[in-house]
């Protein structure tokens, strides 16, 4: 990955998309740029700026607004993503826009969980005749959905999948992790390795096991149980979802980060509210992180 910096800066009212990203080592030409921009440019950014490529900074720059902006926000997705390490997902506070702009610099890419569609969703509780084909809605409507993953049926699901909601919702969304004795995490019964499930994806459909690799790949929605252990594995996730912490979306602004393959979700039922409105943005990661 280049190293990215800027040796002239832009002239004030000047769009910072302008600026020509050229090698920057020195503490003289990080100050005369603060200077020239009016702005105070912390060292955390400036390690940012510099472990990134140009492509990075340029659309975080233009999600932002403004350099000052950018360089003014806290990397709030990076807190959240060290913060999941010990559970699988984290919560804090935060929009959409933050949430694309800190994705935009670490370099992490959108994944739309629909072939097609766009990589932010808008998710609102809908009866089953409303719903897309195989989607979790399309059978189990606005009740309390499954224990799930998300992405599923693609060929690579995303890594990380992070919701916000602008305002409140009555609504948990309930998560699961393995059980943790100590420091380590139990071990998964071996049905859920090797069971076997038909995952329909269209001309893309293909075979595989609810855990593989490190990682969760599980929603009853678009898997098929195709033997025993996988029928075992279906009722497994039934009987552990009693488990299942809950994210309470009590203030308006909360961003909820889940690590997609370590954590299984689930909505819980939204019969009650169906004015519930939550983002959805899903992100494969560009560097290992877990
Ligand atoms: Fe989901």
């Amino acid at each position: 990955m280049g190293r990215i910096t800027s040796s002239s800066c832009p002239a004030p009212g000047r769009p910072a998309a302008s600026w020509r990203f050229r090698a920057m080592t020195t503490r003289a030409r990080s100050e005369r740029c603060q200077d020239d921009i009016g702005l105070i440019v912390g060292r955390r950014c400036m390690q940012n700026i510099q472990s990134h490529s140009a492509g990075e900074i340029l659309k975080a720059v233009a999600l932002a607004g403004s350099i000052g902006t950018y360089c003014g926000m806290s990397r709030m997705l990076e807190d959240l993503l060290d913060e999941s390490r010990a559970t699988g997902w984290a919560a804090g506070q935060g929009t959409l826009a933050q949430v694309q702009m800190d994705a935009a610099v670490l370099g992490w890419v959108e994944v739309p969980t629909r072939r097609g569609g766009p990589a932010v969703s808008t998710l609102r509780p809908v009866d089953p005749a409303e719903a897309e084909p195989n989607s979790l809605s399309a059978r189990y409507g606005r009740d309390a959905q499954p224990l799930h993953t998300d992405g599923a049926h693609l060929s690579k699901p995303p890594d990380i999948v992070v919701l916000t909601c602008a305002t409140t919702s009555t609504t948990p969304t309930r998560l699961w992790n393995r059980p943790r004795y100590g420091r380590a995490r139990t071990q998964l019964p071996e049905h859920v390795r090797h069971g076997v499930f038909l995952i329909s994806s269209g001309a893309e459909s293909c075979f595989g096991t609810a855990y593989s690799g490190g990682r969760f790949r599980y929603d009853p929605g678009c898997m098929q149980p195709c033997d025993a252990r996988a029928r075992q594995t279906v009722q497994y996730f039934v009987d552990v979802a009693k488990y299942a912490d809950e994210h309470i979306w009590g203030e308006p602004g909360q961003v909820l980060l889940i690590d997609n393959r370590r954590v299984l979700h689930a909505r819980a039922s939204a019969t009650q509210e169906p004015q519930r409105e939550i983002q959805r943005v899903s992100f494969h990661l560009k560097r290992e992180a877990s």
